[in-house]
Parts: C-alpha cells; sequence; structure tokens
C-alpha cells in the first residue's frame, strides 16, 4: 500500500510545499517510511525518513529546498525494514538516478546478482534499488529509453516514477498492474498512485495502462505503449469530490475499510505463505522460533473486536497446534491465573498497538515472565515495542472507531500462526497446503461476500424498527455473532447480544417475539443441523431470523424472514467471510439511523485509558 506522488512544474515554481501536501493524501494507505527526491543541479537531492510524514517533514525543517521537480513516497516495508536506507527513492551507485516503486520485483535477486557481477554496489536491502541500477546501466542519454530496457528484465509489478540529474524538468513512469495517473495542469503535470489524491489541482487526469511509458515535462506529457506506439491516452475527469480522496470515494471511512478488505488481507498475507510447501513465514517471529516450537500453551488478550479475533484464534492454535489456547479480556487478564509455567506464551492482538489495558496485560504477562507476542497494525506502537517478538497486520491505519478490516486480518493472521505452530509440531504437511490454499483464495472470497451490500442494505432496511436483536452462532461462528452484536452496537445504537446458540434454552429464549429479530449464522459446516434447530425454535416463537448462510440453501432460505448468502469455504476460515455481511449490516442499520458511523458518539478509535 505504498504512495506516489510526483510534479514538474515550469521553472521558478517551488513544488516542494505541493509535493509534501500530496504525499499527505497518500497516508490513509498506510506506510512506515516516506522520503522525495528533487531536481535542481547535475546531482538529485534525495531526503528519506522512517515514521511518518511530520518525521519527514521534520527531516527538511532548517533545509532550504526549491525545485520545480520532484518525486515522494510512501513506503510500507516488504524487503527489508523500515530503516532510511530501505526507503524510497532509491538510487544507483551515484545519485544521479532517483526512483520510487510501488508493487513487488520477483526476479530481483537476480538482477542483484548480475548487476554487482557488473559493479554496481547496492545500499538497501529493497527489491525496488535494482531499478535504479537498472536505469544507471541503461541510460544513453534518455530515461524513457532507459525506462523501457529495464522494465523488460523486470518481473513482477510495479508502479515506477524516475527522474535523472541530467534531463531537466522530465519524470518519466511506467506501471504493471499498479495504479499510475497523470494530472493535467496548464504549467505542470502531476503523477501519483491514486488519481484522487490530486484532485485539489486537478479535475484532468490520463489513467496509464500497462507497459506504457510516459514522459512527462511541465506543459506535456507523452505516452509510448508496449509496442513503442506513441499514444494520445484520452484524459477523463476525476468524478470524486476532492475532500473524499482519503476514503476512496465511499461515503464513510467505515464503508471504505469495509471495502477494502480484500487488498487489506492480500497486504497481510504478502510474502508469508509458501502454499506448496506448507510453510508460513513469520519475519517478525524469526528471533523466537525456538522458544515457539517449545510453548505448551497459550493466552491470547485483546479488547473489543480485537478479543473477538483472539476467541477464534484459541480455537484455531487448540485445533490446529495441540496446544491448551485460552482467550482473556485483556482487562480482566491480571485477575486470572493462567498459567506462567517456563513454556507458556501471551499472544496480545491489537490494532492500535497502544490500547492501555492490552498493554498492562503484557505487562502482567512479563511479570510473570513468560514470552509475549503481538498481532499489531501499528507499526512501531507501544505495544509493538513491549513485546518480545509479534506479527503485523500490515493493512493501512484503520480510521473508523468500529474495526472491520483489522478484524479480517486478525483472525487470518490467527490462521496462520495456528498452521505456523501445527507445522512445529503434528500438522502434517498436506493439510497445512490445503489449508494455506484455501487462505490464499480468501481475499476473492471476501469481494463476493462484499457483493451482498445492496441487498444487506435492503434487509437493514426492512428491520429498520428493531430496537434490540440477537446474533447466535456456535463454534468458529460463535465469536463472529459476538462480534456482529459489536458492530451494531456501536454503529446504530440498537441493543444486541451476541450468544452461542446453545445458550438459547438457557435464557434467552425468553426474549424472543415478533419484535425481537435473531440474526443466525448457519453456514454448511459441521454444526449447521443444530442451527436449523435453533432457527425453529425461534420461528415457533415468531421471532424473526435473518440468516447467514451459503447460496442455495434453500432449507433456510424457506425457514428465515431475510437470508442474506456469504461464499462456501473451509469451516475454519467461515468466520472471516460471515464477518463481513454483519459489518454491513451494522453500518447500512447507523446509516439509516443517521448516526455518524465513523465516530460513535462516546467511543475512541484508540483506548488509551483504562
Ligand atoms: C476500541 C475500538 C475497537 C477496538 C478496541 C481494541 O474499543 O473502538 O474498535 O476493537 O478498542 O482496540 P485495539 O487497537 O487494541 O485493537
Amino acid at each position: 500500500m505504498c504512495g506516489i506522488y510526483g510534479i514538474t512544474a515550469v521553472p521558478n515554481t517551488n513544488i516542494v510545499p505541493w509535493g509534501m501536501a500530496g504525499i499527505r493524501r497518500l497516508e490513509y494507505r498506510g506506510y512506515d517510511s516516506a522520503g522525495f527526491a528533487l531536481q535542481n543541479s547535475a546531482e538529485l537531492t534525495i531526503i528519506r525518513s522512517v515514521g511518518d510524514i511530520n518525521a519527514l517533514r521534520d527531516a527538511v525543517s532548517g533545509h532550504t529546498l526549491v525545485s520545480s521537480v520532484g518525486i515522494w513516497h510512501t513506503r510500507w516495508a516488504t524487503h527489508g525494514a523500515p530503516s532510511e536506507r530501505n526507503t524510497h527513492p532509491h538510487t544507483g551507485c551515484d545519485t544521479r538516478f532517483a526512483v520510487v516503486h510501488n508493487g513487488t520485483i520477483e526476479n530481483h535477486d537476480a538482477l542483484r546478482r548480475v548487476l554487482t557481477a557488473a559493479g554496481h554496489r547496492f545500499t538497501s536491502e529493497t527489491d525496488t534499488e535494482v531499478v535504479a541500477h537498472l536505469l544507471e546501466m541503461e541510460y544513453r542519454g534518455n530515461l524513457a529509453e532507459a525506462m523501457r530496457a529495464a522494465i523488460h528484465q523486470i518481473e513482477g509489478t510495479f508502479a515506477l516514477v524516475a527522474i535523472t540529474a541530467d534531463e531537466p524538468g522530465v519524470i518519466v513512469a511506467s506501471r504493471r498492474s499498479s495504479p499510475l495517473a497523470i494530472g493535467i495542469l496548464p504549467d505542470a503535470r502531476l503523477i501519483a498512485s491514486d488519481a484522487a489524491a490530486m484532485a485539489i489541482h486537478t479535475r484532468e487526469v490520463v489513467h496509464l495502462e500497462d507497459y506504457d511509458i510516459a514522459t512527462l515535462s511541465p506543459t506535456s506529457h507523452m505516452i509510448v505503449d508496449a509496442g513503442a506506439v506513441t499514444r494520445m491516452r484520452p484524459s477523463q475527469a476525476i468524478e470524486l469530490e476532492a475532500e473524499s480522496a482519503e476514503f476512496g470515494g465511499f461515503p464513510h471511512r467505515m464503508l471504505f475499510e469495509i471495502n477494502e478488505q480484500p487488498a487489506a488481507l492480500s497486504n497481510s498475507l504478502r510474502g508469508r505463505i509458501i502454499a506448496r510447501e506448507g510453510h508460513v513465514r513469520f519475519g517478525g517471529l524469526a528471533a523466537v522460533e525456538k522458544q515457539l516450537s517449545a510453548i505448551e500453551d497459550l493466552t491470547v488478550v485483546g479488547c473489543g473486536t480485537a478479543y473477538h479475533a483472539a476467541l477464534i484464534g484459541a480455537m484455531y492454535i487448540e485445533a490446529y497446534a495441540g496446544l491448551s489456547a485460552t482467550a482473556v479480556l485483556a482487562s480482566e487478564y491480571e485477575y486470572r491465573r493462567t498459567s506462567s509455567r517456563r513454556n507458556s506464551a501471551m499472544l496480545a492482538i491489537s490494532q492500535s498497538g497502544e490500547t492501555m489495558d492490552t498493554l498492562l496485560a503484557i505487562k502482567g504477562g512479563k511479570d510473570r515472565g513468560i514470552l509475549t507476542l503481538g498481532i499489531v497494525n501499528r507499526v512501531g506502537s507501544a505495544i509493538a515495542r513491549l513485546t518480545d517478538a509479534g506479527i503485523y497486520n500490515h493493512i493501512g491505519p484503520e480510521t473508523s472507531v468500529a474495526s472491520t478490516k483489522a478484524f479480517v486480518s486478525q483472525v487470518t493472521l490467527l490462521a496462520l500462526l495456528a498452521i505456523h505452530l501445527g507445522r512445529q509440531r503434528d500438522l502434517i504437511r498436506t493439510d497445512a497446503e490445503r489449508m494455506l490454499e484455501a487462505v490464499l483464495r480468501l481475499p476473492d472470497k471476501i469481494t463476493t461476500a462484499l457483493a451482498q451490500s445492496d441487498h444487506v442494505r435492503a434487509v437493514a432496511e426492512q428491520f429498520g424498527w428493531m430496537q434490540s436483536c440477537l446474533f447466535i452462532g456456535r463454534g468458529y461462528q460463535y465469536p463472529v455473532a459476538l462480534e456482529g452484536a459489536l458492530k451494531l452496537k456501536e454503529v446504530s445504537y440498537a441493543h444486541a447480544e451476541g450468544y452461542s446458540a446453545g445458550e438459547m434454552k438457557h435464557g434467552p429464549l425468553a426474549l424472543v417475539d415478533d419484535r425481537f429479530p435473531t440474526i443466525a449464522i448457519a453456514v454448511r459446516d459441521s454444526r449447521r443441523k443444530k442451527m436449523v434447530a435453533n432457527i425453529q425454535e425461534i420461528k415457533a416463537r415468531r421471532g424473526p431470523v435473518i440468516a447467514i448462510a451459503n447460496p442455495d440453501d434453500s432449507e433456510i432460505a424457506s425457514l428465515a424472514d431475510a437470508t442474506i448468502t456469504v461464499p462456501e469455504d473451509d469451516e475454519f476460515l467461515m468466520p472471516v467471510l460471515t464477518a463481513i455481511p454483519l459489518q454491513l449490516f451494522a453500518y447500512w442499520m447507523g446509516v439509516s439511523r443517521g448516526i455518524n458511523v465513523d465516530k460513535p458518539r462516546n467511543l475512541a478509535k484508540s483506548v488509551t485509558t483504562e
């Protein structure tokens, strides 16, 4: 989820403040370091820093930077840790060429070997740096030609934007699979990985196509296609309101983040699964692998949505790693006497990495002398720093108070962790292979689940009268029921409770009448039959039922008052898919009630007090 922003403007225009503002508009994508390159003399000026754009701004304070050509980048570490030398822009052996890149260069190892043998010296661990050296090697006085030669040697996906000290006013760009668009102004050309980021300056953009090579000058641009033919790609008007660039054109951040989930999950998974070997790779756990293989029990802690993910995670770890695993609310941890044997460990789940109760639970775990691990989204946050080792979600910032994409990522990473721990123990390779292949298909299945959004909206409107309701599920779907109820409470202010369906007869059934709906998660898993029985007992008491079911389940569809379908999958991955319509249901219910779904009353995104 890196971001690219570049400007070439007529001489005597200082584009530095403009570029800083432009890259800020891409912050929402998530990043852990940022940098830029300016062209103004025989060499380029490169400024890079780890952390947010404010850190970059601080890095330049005190310098007088003036230029009419520059390229900016926000980086999200994939190859190599977040560090200044891994931050883009990258240069070749000297600073005559600078390049920024989104995507992954799959053959970078092989290219690096060839370039090193030819005398090139590398200074970073990134895949991108090979492009800077390729440009340097291929340059014969024309950057666009050097770019063409470079991209023919690259395998993988890329949006590349480069400048050279030798061609004043020129920016060259190319792409494959990663988006890039040119923004047109009377006396400047912009280039960005997200057209919406340019909307405050221009509505006129040209989207590049795969293998296009674009040469930008302040008052013109030229695009040459894969077949070396010059193209007049038509410009298009950006339809988004400039202000909505931060949330991708969706009316609310929550809906943006819900819709971002396929991409966010792909980011969480990237580089971590070697399906054909039944192997999971977590760089952040490498230092504690030996301890992990000796763990006998695990306590998983979190608050709110993260706790619901912890509940599912504990089940995964029991099922696939054979460990004793317990989920505990972080705020309850201090009252519990969970095991503190030498081979005990704690795993904290937190999107923000700053939740006070979770931090205190980790401190408690440390006091008990056990290994502490984290699944955290915010890079460098307090929890990330405090735990002994961990896994980052890499889903970009989640800004809507109600957590959505973090849950999907947390649950999936917990499944991967269970497979990883399982492989260190008794989980057989072929089973792991099959499970990992299913995990890799999840982003597409989430896309299918999201396609139900309009139908979910209609169901939410149909039940707009409800004051109170129940969510029920069994097994992996029990924590999803808790999560569905939490989402609805948070963003619609309707009273909702999540229950294990097996508990219906032990109390909740007393609530059921024709004004009290139940949302029943009844997918085709080993618990389906019992869920059908639960639905029947609710219907026998005239309770309205909204079923979350798989397609073509006519039995459930005929019992329920409304049915929302999700694609079928391996049972262990179904909680990821059933969570999607419940997020949408809460969202549409909240919107229909005129609630500020992104910032519900009385709640905060990051709860940094006990
Ligand atoms: C707050 C947020 C929830 C979140 C919980 C835990 O209550 O509103 O969305 O699930 O904190 O936050 P964390 O950042 O630790 O995941």
